[in-house]
């Protein structure tokens, strides 16, 4: 890199850097997003660097204990977080604006008070009567939590450093700035510093650090990508804004998997754990409604009971209309043409909007077969047996192939009551020994339909 130069440019959407300035992001193809910053002379860093001796250990020399885990108190958040809180370890919790982030810490550090553990929530959003406010109405605190509005980093060392908390919370890292990087908060440069001293402390000191990060629309956090790779754990929190459950999902752990999500709902007195998110997601299922199916998908290792919702309706322009909330846009339309060419319906005619009820993100391919009976069911105008549920991933030949798990997701249908379940034909070996719920193998998507 050329000597004496003291700027650089950043992209705000990647982290891309370069000398110029660009209007489109070579790496993120994002258009305007280049900004000049002050340019750190990675030599010039180094030199300060400090003139500690390293000190390497065998692996066998390291102590872990299993207790060291802090529980949260909330079983929802432990079980994301892989177990609990790992001391020394940041974790970075995104989500879209007014979701529930702050209220998600700010109930977290109130059940870790009645503990007496020692904790410090530093705002840098809100003041401290907003958050006294907020407190309120979530319930009594005990005394172990301290308040801090701040947002220059160098006094967030000095607080931390004189309180010797266990738990740090940064109400939202986009906020934090340092005196010494002369660009704005939240820029690439400020949110990689901001997060490089408080992963220094975290690891130093042995304290647990929660950081808040925003989402952009494009639905990822704020800043650049090194942000989610220096971190340990991230944490999405998302859901409706307009319904009230929320569902927190691990993306990255290194304590723990990935696969976890917790599900929380949004009353007035803050958040509360959904014990059982089958029968919320379930709670408002019409009866004898066509174009309804309930399937069960996999969040992580959990089985989930969904209603999949179709319309299907004559179209009255020369391309037909398709959407899909909830679930992939490509996939219904290829779901589509496989119930065209293989079971002869015809489509082509047809608007088409598909639907995952309570606002669910899906992905899972076994939700395939309840999608395809949901449109069969809305273009015939039959309703589906209501004490039925489906699962089962749909080739493009209209066959029905195997998904990962089936027992656990009949036990869960048969657990919330649902008396008969179709399923794919080869899954049917892995489940015999549920009792209790009538099992329908199926090998094709005409054969589901032919029980219908
Ligand atoms: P908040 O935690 O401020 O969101 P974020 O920090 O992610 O931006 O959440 C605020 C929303 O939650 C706001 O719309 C009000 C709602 N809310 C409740 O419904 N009940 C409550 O008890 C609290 C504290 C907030
Ligand atoms: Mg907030």
């Amino acid at each position: 890199m050329a000597k004496g130069r003291t700027s650089v440019f950043y992209c705000q959407n990647c982290g891309y850097e370069s000398s110029k300035w660009m209007g489109q992001c070579p790496g993120c193809r994002e258009w305007n997003t280049f900004v000049e910053e002050e340019f750190r002379d990675r030599e010039e860093a180094r030199r300060g660097g400090s003139s500690r001796r390293a000190r390497v250990c065998r692996l066998s020399e390291i102590e872990v204990k299993d207790e060291d885990r802090l529980g949260t108190g909330f079983g929802e958040l432990d079980r994301v977080l892989g177990g609990g809180i790992v001391p020394g370890s940041m974790v970075l919790v995104g989500g879209d604006p007014g979701i529930g982030k702050s209220t998600l810490l700010l109930q977290m550090c109130r059940s870790l008070t009645e503990t007496g553990k020692k904790i410090l929530y530093i705002s840098g959003e809100e003041s401290l009567k907003q958050i006294r406010l907020r407190a309120d109405r979530i319930g009594s605190f005990g005394d172990s939590l301290s308040l801090l509005c701040e947002t220059d980093l160098d006094v967030i060392e000095g607080a931390i450093q004189a309180e010797k908390p266990e738990i740090v919370v940064i109400d939202s890292i986009q906020t934090m700035y340092r005196e010494s990087v002369s660009s704005a908060p939240g820029s690439v440069s400020q949110v990689r510093e901001s997060t490089g001293i408080l992963l220094r402390i975290a690891k130093g000191m042995g304290i647990a650090v929660f950081i808040v990060g925003h989402v952009t629309k494009e639905g990822v956090v704020a800043g650049p990508r090194v942000l989610e790779h220096m971190v340990d754990t991230v944490l999405y929190f998302e859901g409706d804004r307009h319904a009230s459950y929320r569902v927190l999902r691990a993306v990255k752990n290194r304590f723990g998997s990935t696969n976890e999500i917790g599900v929380f709902e949004m009353k007035d007195k803050g958040l509360c754990e959904v014990m059982n998110p089958s029968e919320y997601m379930l709670s408002g299922k019409p009866k004898g409604a066509s174009g309804s199916a309930v399937a069960c998908a996999l969040e992580g290792t959990r089985p989930l009971l969904l209603e999949i919702q179709a319309l299907v309706c004559q179209t009255f322009f020369n391309i037909p209309r398709r959407t899909a909330a909830g679930t992939d846009f490509n996939r219904v339309n290829l779901l589509m043409a496989v119930l065209e060419k293989r079971v002869g319906l015809s489509l082509s005619s047809c608007d088409a909007y598909v639907n995952v009820a309570g606002g669910m993100k899906m992905n899972e391919p076994a939700v395939d077969l309840a999608i395809a009976l949901a449109i069969i069911s809305s273009f015939r105008d039959i309703p589906l047996d209501e004490h039925t549920v489906v699962f089962g991933e749909i080739g493009l030949s209209g066959e029905v192939r195997a998904v990962s798990m089936a027992q656990a997701r009949v036990q869960e249908a048969k657990k919330l009551g649902f008396s008969r379940c179709i399923l794919p034909q080869v899954c049917l070996s892995q489940v015999k020994g549920v009792k209790g719920i009538e099992l329908c193998g199926v090998k094709s998507v005409q054969e589901a339909m032919g029980l219908l």
